[in-house]
């Protein structure tokens, strides 16, 4: 019989490259999103990308009465738990904003899966959760906090809150993923990372500077203690990122307790670096120039990729190059969607 597996917030930018994953193996898929940061049409790229239709409910995960419906429809043997806010800079400007909506996804979800007797959960956490006050490569067991923001903080809060109701709750089954820096997108070019106005993150601003969206791209300092003076990052493609879940997926499935694992590559790659490859695989000019440091951000960050190996049996294979060739295909495609 086939698992089915709830995705809340899984219409968005890694939820549906995990659907897509998860329907091609065969399991059940059951999507709950509010669409507040993705598009309602996702659901029929994975159908295209897969031949399997998941089940979707357009609802605010934290409205109880809403996803005690889903529960109630579906018997859910696992959930792999994407809803929340994700923009940095945002979540300075709305931190309570932030607080409500990422704390209040996650605390109704597990009222609700206790009342049904679900005891498998994953968590889509960060590398934000290091905080400052450790150093690369981060390893699992460095303690979490010194975030430097809001959105940061949902994450670590929340952590904090699945391990104490791990301990509270002997039989839950529960994984934090923690991802470093996604990128790329389905080979199909039908489902990627789109982002709400002027983008935050490098890769699609490097994307939408190729395709003359914007005009240049901004480097945000080149006098950091690195090998070119610009911020290193794990960057890894979401395809890896997705079958990572797989594999926490098949870890739930036999061994009780909270754990934390990183989901990265273990190699750093500079900002230059990467806006080079991506000029060279692609034969496309990314103009850009060098701006001031912006404030929060870190010189270097990686993972350590150890414990994903040894407990999920996973790790990541694609290159910088794939995920430069991918980013740019899906930039192309999801001009025409
Ligand atoms: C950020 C968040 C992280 C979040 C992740 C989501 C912080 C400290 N980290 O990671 O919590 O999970 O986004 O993907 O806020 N850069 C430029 N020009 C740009 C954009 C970025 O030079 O226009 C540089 C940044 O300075 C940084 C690197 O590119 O060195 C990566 O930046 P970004 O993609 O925003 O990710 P992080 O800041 O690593």
């Amino acid at each position: 019989m086939s698992k089915t597996v709830f995705l809340p917030g899984g219409a968005g930018f890694i939820g549906s490259h995990v659907a897509a994953e998860l329907l091609t193996l065969g399991y059940d898929v059951v999507i709950a999103d509010d669409l507040s940061n993705a598009r309602g049409d996702v659901i029929d790229r994975l159908e295209q990308i897969t031949g399997r239709r998941p089940a979707f409910y357009r609802i605010d995960v934290a409205d109880r009465p809403a996803l005690t419906a889903v529960f109630d429809a579906h018997a859910i043997d696992a959930v792999i738990h994407f809803a929340g806010f994700k923009a940095v800079g945002e979540s300075v400007e709305k931190p309570v904003a932030y607080y409500r909506n990422n704390l209040g996804t996650t605390l109704t979800l597990l009222e609700v899966m206790a009342a049904h007797n679900v005891k498998e959960l994953i968590f889509s956490s960060s590398a934000t959760v290091y905080g400052v006050e450790n150093e690369a490569p981060y390893t699992e067991d460095m303690p979490r906090g010194g975030c430097t923001n809001p959105y940061g903080w949902t994450k670590a809060m929340i952590e904090q809150i699945l391990e104490d109701a791990c301990v509270a709750d002997p039989a839950l089954r529960v994984v934090c993923l923690r991802y470093f820096n996604p990128v790329g997108a389905h080979e199909s070019g039908l489902i990627g990372e789109l982002p709400n106005g002027i983008p935050n993150n490098l890769m699609p601003y490097i994307t939408q500077t190729a395709a003359g969206v914007r005009k240049e791209l901004a480097v945000f300092g080149n006098d950091y203690p690195t090998p070119d003076g610009t911020g290193v990052r794990d960057f890894i493609h979401v395809v890896d990122l997705a079958k990572g879940h797989v594999a926490a997926l098949c870890y739930t499935a036999k061994h009780t307790g909270w754990e934390a694992i990183n989901l990265g590559t273990g190699r750093g790659t500079s900002v230059l670096e990467l806006v080079d490859t991506f000029a060279s695989v692609n034969a496309v000019p990314v103009p850009y120039h060098i701006a001031p440091r912006r404030s929060g951000d870190l010189a270097v960050c990686y993972a350590a990729t150890d414990k994903a190996k040894r407990l999920l049996g996973w790790q990541a294979e694609k290159t910088v190059a794939d995920m430069c060739r991918d980013s740019w295909r899906w930039q192309q495609h999801s001009d025409k969607l």
